[in-house]
């Protein structure tokens, strides 16, 4: 004898597709999920055999066959993030339809699927409930503007020193991911607040959004707590942080077990000219260079420069030109309306600005400008330009009475000033170069190999296929060659 509940369908008008046919083949075309977060899991069982005892098939786990999902007391946005997560654990990506409790209600009452509208829809809310900051975010830092400040800080300082770190370690791969991840976070016009809005776009990893979700969650990730905290890390940006002293050197005074500037200093064979000039002058190159002194240096320079050569000009570049009020050290370009009257003007310029006491240290390098080798260098740190990495002495304005100090109060601060002399007609490509930021020029110029199969640097634009170099007058011409929208320097902050 059938169960009493088979026996009252078996004389419904559906009886011989409900007793013939398993209950699940009644709506092929509907798989429903219960999630359960909101639902609770003695709902969620009463409601499977609710609905499958109507003929509904009901799937215990989530899978690609899952064409209903079903949510309750959940908004768009919680239901958009626990689908991409979801949806992340499967190797194909089904989208299903996310849909109200009331779908499924309806849907019981009429003992069959009702057509899913509007108001059961979770997903409808989406673009309305979470303005994604930019659905269509360029991948090259140098597609987009990225202004000084905006809506991550906290997100991006946290993947930035994991991308430091990275660095510290020799790990370029991670160092660049890290940084192209934290980039992206300063181009957006919005606060992330979650996860789900990272979705999509180009550079998140697994690694970095999980650096944000805890953000997000706990105000705090732990893995940057511990880098921060810990030895080796504190150690190679102290080192680092001098004068002359790059990875490579601070990791092997690392690994010798040093740990002080002190120590370092106890060993003064061991150091070049650079680093003893870095560390005799460490307090005050470790101290940020304002803006105003950044302008003070510059008519420091220029009144060297017209005394050489009274045509020539000297423009800021690096981070100041970006639109910071404070940089490590001060970058200028040096060149003449007249290319070749640039010759030779360095070695002048230098000998006066000692003549007037201000050059504390300085390492001159000679151009290399006729050698084609350093011209069609990809390598973006090497330049064949005349220039001079200086410590300038820059005289401090005098304290006014009243706030009388009560220690003396100083009357020079040591300042790192880089003087890089360029042909008039590579100045475009000089200043593009030096403007940085670092990571916007690597993009940029990875951009122009990988997308245009070009070559760019600071002395020119190449083409290898037609072995010929454009010639430019303006940065705005460079991106015009590039087939990129002109990006301003205050917007080149990646
Ligand atoms: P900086 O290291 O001076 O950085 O290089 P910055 O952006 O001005 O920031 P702070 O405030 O000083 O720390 C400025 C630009 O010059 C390029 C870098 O790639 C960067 O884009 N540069 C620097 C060179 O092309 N060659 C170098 O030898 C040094
Ligand atoms: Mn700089």
């Amino acid at each position: 004898m059938l169960p009493k509940r088979r026996r009252v369908r078996a004389g419904s008008p559906h009886s011989a597709a409900a007793s013939s046919a398993p209950p699940a083949a009644r709506f092929p075309s509907v798989a429903i999920y219960l999630a359960e977060p909101r639902m609770g899991r003695s709902r969620r069982a009463f409601l499977t055999r609710l609905a499958r005892s109507k003929g509904f098939r009901v799937l215990d786990a989530y899978s690609s066959e899952v064409t209903h999902v079903v949510m309750e007391q959940t908004s768009a946005q919680e239901a958009i993030c626990w689908r991409k997560n979801m949806d992340a654990l499967l190797s194909s990506c089904p989208q299903p339809a996310l849909l109200d409790i009331s779908w499924f209600t309806e849907s019981m009452a009429a003992g069959q699927p009702v057509p899913e509208e509007g108001r059961h829809r979770l997903e409808v809310a989406e673009p309305r409930k979470e303005p994604l900051c930019s659905v269509t975010m360029p991948a090259y830092a140098c597609q987009r503007p990225t202004p000084l400040t905006h809506h991550n800080t906290i997100l991006s300082e946290a993947l930035e020193t994991l991308a430091e770190a990275a660095g510290f370690e020799g790990n370029e791969g991670r160092l660049l991911a890290f940084s192209r991840a934290a980039s992206l976070l300063k181009s957006l016009s919005c606060p992330v607040t979650s996860l789900s809005q990272l979705q999509g776009l180009p550079h998140f990893g697994e690694h970095s959004s999980r650096v944000v979700q805890e953000l997000l969650e706990r105000g705090t990730c732990e893995e940057v707590e511990q880098v921060r905290c810990s030895e080796r890390y504190q150690t190679m940006k102290l080192f680092t942080q001098v004068f002359g002293v790059g990875v490579k050197t601070a990791d092997r005074w690392y690994q010798e077990g040093l740990r002080t500037l002190d120590e370092l200093r106890e060993q003064p064979q061991r150091l070049t000219q650079q680093q003893k000039a870095g560390l005799q002058y460490y307090q005050d190159l470790s101290t940020p260079v304002g803006r105003a002194e950044a302008e003070a240096l510059q008519r420091l320079v220029e009144a060297a420069v017209r005394q050489t050569l009274p045509e020539a000009t000297v423009t800021l570049t690096g981070g100041f030109r970006r639109g910071k009020l404070q940089g490590h050290d001060v970058d200028f370009l040096i060149t003449h309306p007249e290319e070749g009257q640039e010759v030779g003007l360095l070695p002048r310029v230098m000998s006066y600005l000692q003549s007037q006491g201000l050059v504390l240290y300085h390492q001159y390098h000679c151009s290399h400008l006729g050698d084609s080798a350093y011209l069609l260098s990809k390598n973006y740190t090497m330049d064949a330009f005349e220039r001079s990495f200086c410590i300038l002495c820059l005289p401090q304005p005098p304290r006014a009475a009243l706030e009388e100090p009560l220690h003396p109060c100083p009357t020079q601060k040591a300042v790192r000033v880089d003087l890089v002399v360029t042909p008039n007609s590579q100045f475009p490509f000089a200043l593009l170069g030096w403007t940085g930021s670092q990571l916007f020029e690597r993009e940029l110029r990875r951009f122009s190999r990988r997308e245009k199969g070009l070559w760019l640097n600071s002395h020119g634009l190449f083409d290898p296929g037609r072995k010929t170099f454009f010639h430019a007058t303006s940065e705005e011409d460079i991106f015009r060659f590039l087939g990129l929208k002109y990006i301003p320097p205050e917007q080149r902050n990646a």
